[in-house]
């Protein structure tokens, strides 16, 4: 069976002169475009010993896959985004993903020279049956989280007990024939949120809206989802800005935010131009 075309993208949604520059970059990969399948010998040139250590560590094959194809394509998407920004093709075995504690992915750059360990890259990687989906921003001060789903019908009482009243009442009034995309985006954009925000489901799926718009045609391409967070007291936190799509069967959903103050705009998109080829690479 021939593979399906490997999906990327950037996404560039906000017109407005005066909005800092908010681009951020895609890339969906399937298990069967992965070189050697998911086995011991794709790993060389992919994962660096740790890495390799890691993946040996995992106690089913299925995390193994999945783990792997999610590194691969985080991987491919840094490369080719900082081959565009430096003009340089990094090995993707120097391209080390670790993680914080909470669970959330980072391009590890201790090892590399300071210029670009402060160079604000986020990252985010979902996988789901098979496929593989990751978002990053760069230079920008700005969070992303991304998550994939494969469109499956949910019982109602996944429905009532995980979606609040307003998603209920959208997904309702909504044409049969896409209340299952729907349903499976607005679950995926909560967990698009959640991570985020880095936080993940230790906060409860009841504190996020996601309303994603209905789609008006069978086009895939990217449609809105604003996103609203529960504050501490229970009111509504700003708006985050949400986007979901569906393809071939899976659900796409990217949220953006803010990230904390200090990380400053002019000097970011400063480090990224100045950004080269580190020594000895
Ligand atoms: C983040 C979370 C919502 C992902 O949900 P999922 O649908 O099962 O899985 P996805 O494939 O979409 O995403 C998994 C990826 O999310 C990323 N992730 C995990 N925790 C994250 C966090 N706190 N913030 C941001 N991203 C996170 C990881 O990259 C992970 O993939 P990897 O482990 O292969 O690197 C879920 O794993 C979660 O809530 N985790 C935190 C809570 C937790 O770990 N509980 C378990 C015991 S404490």
């Amino acid at each position: 069976m021939m593979a399906a075309p490997a999906l990327s993208g950037r996404l560039d949604p906000s017109p407005a002169a005066s909005s800092p520059p908010l681009e951020f970059y895609w890339l969906s990969r399937s298990a069967a475009e992965l070189p050697g399948g998911a086995s011991d010998g794709c790993l060389d040139g992919l994962l660096n010993a740790a890495e390799q250590e890691r993946w040996r560590g995992f106690v089913s094959d299925k995390r193994r896959g999945d783990w792997l194809l999610g590194r691969w394509t985080a991987k491919l998407l840094l490369q080719s985004v900082l081959a565009e920004k430096t003009g340089w093709r990094a090995p993707l075995d120097r391209l080390v993903i670790a993680q914080e504690e909470s669970g959330r992915p980072y391009l590890q750059l201790s090892d590399w020279p300071p210029l670009w360990q402060r160079c604000l890259i986020c990252l985010s990687i979902s996988h789901s049956a098979g496929r593989a989906f990751c978002a990053l921003t760069i230079g920008t001060g700005w969070q992303v989280g991304a998550d994939i789903e494969l469109v499956a019908p949910r019982r109602p009482a996944f429905v009532a007990d995980y979606f609040v009243p307003a998603e209920q009442a959208l997904l309702a009034t909504s044409p049969p024939d896409c209340r299952d995309a729907l349903t499976n985006a607005i679950w995926s954009g909560k967990e698009a949120a959640l991570k985020m925000i880095g936080l993940g489901l230790r906060l409860d799926s009841r504190d996020v809206l996601c309303l994603p718009e209905p789609p008006l045609s069978a086009a895939s391409r990217w449609w809105s989802m604003p996103v609203h967070l529960k504050s501490d007291n229970g009111a509504t936190a700003g708006p985050l800005s949400g986007w979901w799509r569906l393809h071939e069967d899976y659900v796409y959903t990217l949220v953006i935010g803010r990230s904390p103050a200090g990380l400053g705009q002019p000097e970011a998109t400063q480090i990224e131009k100045s950004l080269t080829r580190p020594d000895g690479y």
